[in-house]
């Protein structure tokens, strides 16, 4: 038997962070699209490393459940990459919220109940969860400790309340962060830790999809004018991953990293005056 990381999501991120930490293990990549999960094993394993695929929909607690399932039956949960995700311009404004603001906090749910001692987490989570003004700390508690089932009749996650699907991307981040905090606990109970990551523009195919949508000028504006002058690479968000599922970070948990190339910084504070 094996160490086991769960990745979700064979994207681009979820690639290049799993390439970074998933050496040794086996590795059982969940996606919707089958084919992305294939490619994703694929490349993997002509490259080394040891990866099954899967077909599976973080938007279903049933579908997660069978991809752990699955996962326990080549060994002990050690490691979880959640890097999948819809965007503004890939989903409607319930899609969004089931799939990363439901599908994430299950995930980590059910993966928290799991994980082997020692085991470490990370979750990909945005930017644009850093852009969305404050939050009642009332509002910032119920998102982070609502019980799962109940998460999506929120007052403030019902669609009269959300002006459009960067508004529900950027509730479904800022849930994504406030979970991390919550699981922490509990996964520290375990022995094990979990984080996330906020990633500026990295250009994968998500980010095309935005270049090439509604907010297409407003994305290519925001990286230009940024302190880096430029979009990321997948391996700048796979570094900081690897210093928090390494012993490194053995004392960071239930935190979130921006890794934006400044774009936050410039979108508060980046005016003259
Ligand atoms: N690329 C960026 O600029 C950027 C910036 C901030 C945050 N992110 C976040 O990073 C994560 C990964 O994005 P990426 O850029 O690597 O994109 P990507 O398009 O390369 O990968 C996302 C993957 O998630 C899968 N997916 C979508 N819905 C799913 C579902 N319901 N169940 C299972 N899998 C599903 C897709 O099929 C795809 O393979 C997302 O959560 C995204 O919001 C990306």
């Amino acid at each position: 038997m094996k160490n086991v990381m769960i990745l979700t999501g064979a994207g681009q991120i979820g690639m290049a962070i799993a390439r970074r930490m998933g050496y040794g293990m086996k590795i059982v990549i969940g996606d919707k699209r089958l084919e992305n999960a294939e490619a994703v094993t694929d490349t993997m394993n002509k490259a080394g490393f040891d990866a099954v695929p899967a077909e599976m929909d973080l938007s279903s607690r049933n579908s997660i459940l069978e991809l752990i399932n699955k996962a326990q039956q080549y060994g002990e949960i050690a490691m979880l990459v959640n890097a999948a995700g819809v965007s503004p311009s890939q989903a409607s404004i319930e899609t969004i919220l089931k799939v990363d603001l439901y599908g994430t906090a299950v995930l980590l749910e059910e993966v928290g109940k799991v994980i082997k001692p020692g085991g470490v987490g990370v979750t990909i989570s945005s930017q644009s969860g850093h852009r969305l003004p404050a939050l009642t700390s009332d509002e910032e508690r119920q998102l982070a400790c609502t019980p799962t089932e109940e998460l999506l009749s929120l007052e403030i996650l019902q669609p009269r309340n959300i002006r459009d699907t960067l508004h529900a991307y950027q509730l479904a981040k800022r849930c994504n962060v406030k979970r991390v905090m919550a699981e922490a606990v509990k996964w520290g109970k375990r022995d094990a830790r979990i984080n996330s990551i906020s990633p500026g523009i990295i250009v994968t195919p998500l980010a095309f999809d935005e270049f090439n949508g509604p907010r297409g000028d407003f994305y290519k504006n925001m990286f230009a004018t940024c302190p880096a002058g430029r979009p990321g690479t997948t391996d700048e968000v796979a570094n900081v991953a690897e210093l928090l599922m390494s012993n490194r970070g053995a004392f960071i948990t239930g935190a979130d990293f921006l890794v934006d190339g400044g774009a936050t910084a410039a979108y508060f504070y980046g005016k003259p005056m």
